[in-house]
């Protein structure tokens, strides 16, 4: 808590802060692809490009009405499988801006992949030749982050990011109303709040959905050119965790913020293991990239 760290924080100027504080007018923010080399390619005039034009029609259909949604099109091996996912606190007006955005991305990023994801920041389109659904898959994991709001305590900033993130799992994980989605607030110092966001694809609520999150944690101080940093955003296939020492979380939206589902509590998450300290037997290789 010493006062010229904080100080310096204060006058970082805003527009190094990783994009999420953007306009709802601006276009959205590409993040990263990810094409799968492993499931084949597929060739221009093909049932499965067919298949998959008409997948991504439809995703982008769906995605004015719902947070997430599923959806398949075709029949054996030229069935395609795919999701979407956008912010808990975004409108479906954003949401359906952003997956028009990456389903357009994906086919220039991806061109004959059978299976891609895209992240933006407030949105993900994946798709497979493979079913995909109510799967847990925490592999490949990318970061951005703020190099310059480096931890200057890690330690103690790795546990105050891990029980806020455990704190949120029981509503994220586990409150099936909340559709895998959760926002907390943490005193990091008299001065800065922690932020953090935890969402999961709502397709692996429960104890995947928790898994995910912590597989996340346990990569945090290994994460950001193996630095703890204070403003972080961590994409995974199944869940995104996102922290920051300024507020990022939109306000707007009160309702619950993915679309209807019965609430319905699934049962208490287990104790969490007594440690949360990075196991790096654990440590899922990710692709590094820069803050920017
Ligand atoms: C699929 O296409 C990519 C990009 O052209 C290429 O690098 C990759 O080797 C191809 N994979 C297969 C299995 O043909
Ligand atoms: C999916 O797309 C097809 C063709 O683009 C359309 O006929 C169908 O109604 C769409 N379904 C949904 C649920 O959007
Ligand atoms: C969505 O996924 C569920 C399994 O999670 C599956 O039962 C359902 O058929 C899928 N819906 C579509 C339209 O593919
Ligand atoms: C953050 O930490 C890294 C690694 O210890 C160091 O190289 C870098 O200069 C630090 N950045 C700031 C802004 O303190
Ligand atoms: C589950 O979430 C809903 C909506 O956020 C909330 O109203 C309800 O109190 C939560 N249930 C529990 C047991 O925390
Ligand atoms: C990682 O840190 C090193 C030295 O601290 C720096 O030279 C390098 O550019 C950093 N890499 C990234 C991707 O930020």
């Amino acid at each position: 808590m010493e006062f010229p760290t904080n100080l310096l924080h204060i006058l970082i100027p805003v527009f190094v802060i990783i994009g999420q504080v953007s306009s709802q007018t601006d276009e959205p923010d590409f993040f990263r692809e990810f094409c799968s080399d492993d499931l084949g390619n597929y060739t221009a005039e093909s049932t499965y490009q067919a298949n998959l034009n008409h997948l991504l029609a439809n995703l982008t259909t769906l995605a004015s009405s719902s947070h997430f949604n599923n959806y398949t099109v075709g029949e054996g091996t030229d069935q395609t499988y795919g999701l979407y996912m956008c912010r808990g606190d975004f409108n479906s007006e954003e949401c359906d801006t952003c997956i028009k955005a990456a389903s357009t991305k994906t086919l220039e990023k991806c061109p004959v992949q059978k299976e891609a994801i895209m992240w933006y920041d407030d949105c993900m389109v994946r798709y497979s030749n493979r079913n995909i659904f109510s799967l847990e898959e925490v592999w490949p994991i990318y970061y951005r982050w703020n190099e310059h709001l480096n931890a200057s305590d890690p330690l103690q900033f790795s546990q105050l990011l891990a029980d806020t993130v455990n704190g949120l799992i029981p509503q994220g994980a586990y409150n099936t109303s909340n559709r895998g989605y959760a926002t907390g607030q943490a005193k990091m110092s008299l001065f800065e709040d922690l932020y953090v966001l935890i969402q999961c694809t709502p397709d692996i609520l429960g104890a995947p959905c928790e898994r995910c999150l912590k597989v996340a944690l346990r990569n945090v101080g290994s994460c950001c050119n193996n630095t703890l940093r204070i403003m972080t955003s961590m994409y995974l296939p199944s869940c995104w965790l996102l922290y920051s020492s300024t507020p990022f979380v939109r306000e707007h939206d009160t309702t619950p913020p993915i679309s209807p589902s019965p609430s319905s509590i699934l049962p208490p998450p287990p104790r969490p293991p007594s440690s949360d300290v990075i196991d790096n037997s654990n440590t899922i290789p990710a692709a590094i990239t820069p803050g920017h």
